[in-house]
């Protein structure tokens, strides 16, 4: 074969190798067997002293031609290999975007606990504090200190749980025994006015316990909020205005507010407050049983007998306390029928609220 073939052939032929390289590896391996410095074409154009001289001049245009036209060849491949890689690689590494997201199903506060600190936070809003008591307590503060005589029916075992000692201790078992389950907030103003000098403005959320039997308008366990407040100068009337607001807070500005006299152990004067009915009014409906008020708390006037326990001078000052029941308010919001609703942790019921 003539030397001229020789070069068109082997051209021919890596052009066929470089567009069969499947990376550039292969191509790079492709141009160090051809154009290399140990390469075929290098070869020849080293060779070309032992070109007949009439010869040189047509040889050295053909491998010059061949050797510009495989690097081009070359660089063009090179650049279509990186480009299929680079697009390679951005596939496999793509999200899909479109994919839904993967679902964590997150807990929410019971219906309950959000109304606790709805009502917390509209007495922080007016300077109370919060103090928290323990639902284990001593028959002094449920009871003693809080003026309940001896012989006052709420200490009887229908209402309280007593706490007994392992032997289950019959004396316990009948009431005798000092440690029980609270039965009412109303402890923490005992135990605040025992912690605090006046000026005290506290408010006491917690859960209490009682020996009932769960019915629409009862519940063994429930929440209930106390709050306490003993300044110089505290009237009834500044509990009517305070209460008046909690109400308006709570339930919306359009309602009203009742004070019925009421009597219990730690206050004197008592009331009860209601507030008028949401559904009709206060026209009077099935929901309120025809008054048109709903009762929302207990209330009155520290017990100067109260003070006396805490060496609190009822001469300097003056206080006024009031107890709610959260799930009845809560009831009372949100038109719930029965309170045992409250406790039974329905979802279909709590997703609600
Ligand atoms: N502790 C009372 C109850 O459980 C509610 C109550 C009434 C609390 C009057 C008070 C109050 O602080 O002044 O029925």
């Amino acid at each position: 074969m003539s030397l001229l073939a020789s070069i068109e052939q082997q051209e021919k032929e890596t052009h066929a190798a470089i567009d069969a390289a499947s990376s550039t590896a292969e191509l790079d391996e492709v141009r160090v067997r051809v154009l290399g410095k140990k390469g075929s074409l290098t070869a020849l154009l080293r060779g070309m002293a032992e070109v007949a001289p009439e010869e040189r001049v047509t040889i050295g245009t053909a491998v010059n031609a061949a050797r510009d036209s495989l690097e081009a060849a070359l660089a063009a491949r090179k650049t279509t290999l990186e480009s299929a890689a680079l697009t390679q690689r951005i596939e496999a590494e793509a999200l899909d975007i479109s994919l839904p997201g993967r679902a964590h199903p997150l807990g929410t506060q019971h219906l309950i606990n959000r109304l606790t600190e709805e009502i917390v936070e509209v007495f922080r809003g007016i300077g109370y504090s919060v103090v928290e008591g323990t639902e284990v307590e001593l028959d002094y503060y449920n009871f003693t200190a809080l003026n309940y005589t001896d012989d006052h029916p709420a200490r009887g075992m229908q209402d309280t749980f007593y706490v007994v000692d392992r032997s289950g201790d019959v004396a316990a078992v009948q009431g005798e025994s000092d440690v029980m389950l609270r039965t009412q907030t109303s402890g923490a103003q005992v135990h605040a006015m025992e912690e605090q000098k006046p000026p005290i403005y506290v408010l006491s959320p917690g859960r209490v316990f009682r020996r009932d039997v769960a019915d629409p308008s009862h519940l063994p366990q429930f929440t209930q909020i106390e709050g306490l407040v003993v300044d110089k100068s505290i009237t009834f009337g500044d509990l009517k205005g305070t209460l008046d607001f909690f109400c308006k807070q709570i339930f919306g500005p359009e309602r009203k507010t009742r004070f019925r006299p009421h009597y219990f152990p730690f206050t004197e004067p008592s009331a009860e407050v209601d507030v008028s009915c949401g559904i009709c009014n206060g026209e009077g409906c099935r929901f309120c049983k025809g008054t048109g008020w709903l009762e929302i708390l207990g209330c009155g006037m520290v017990d100067p007998n109260v003070f006396g326990f805490v060496n609190i001078d009822p001469e300097e000052y003056s206080g006024f306390a009031f107890g709610m029941g959260v799930e009845r308010i809560a009831c009372l919001k949100y038109n719930v029928p029965d309170l045992r609703m409250l406790l039974e942790g329905d979802m279909r019921f709590l997703r609600q609220f």
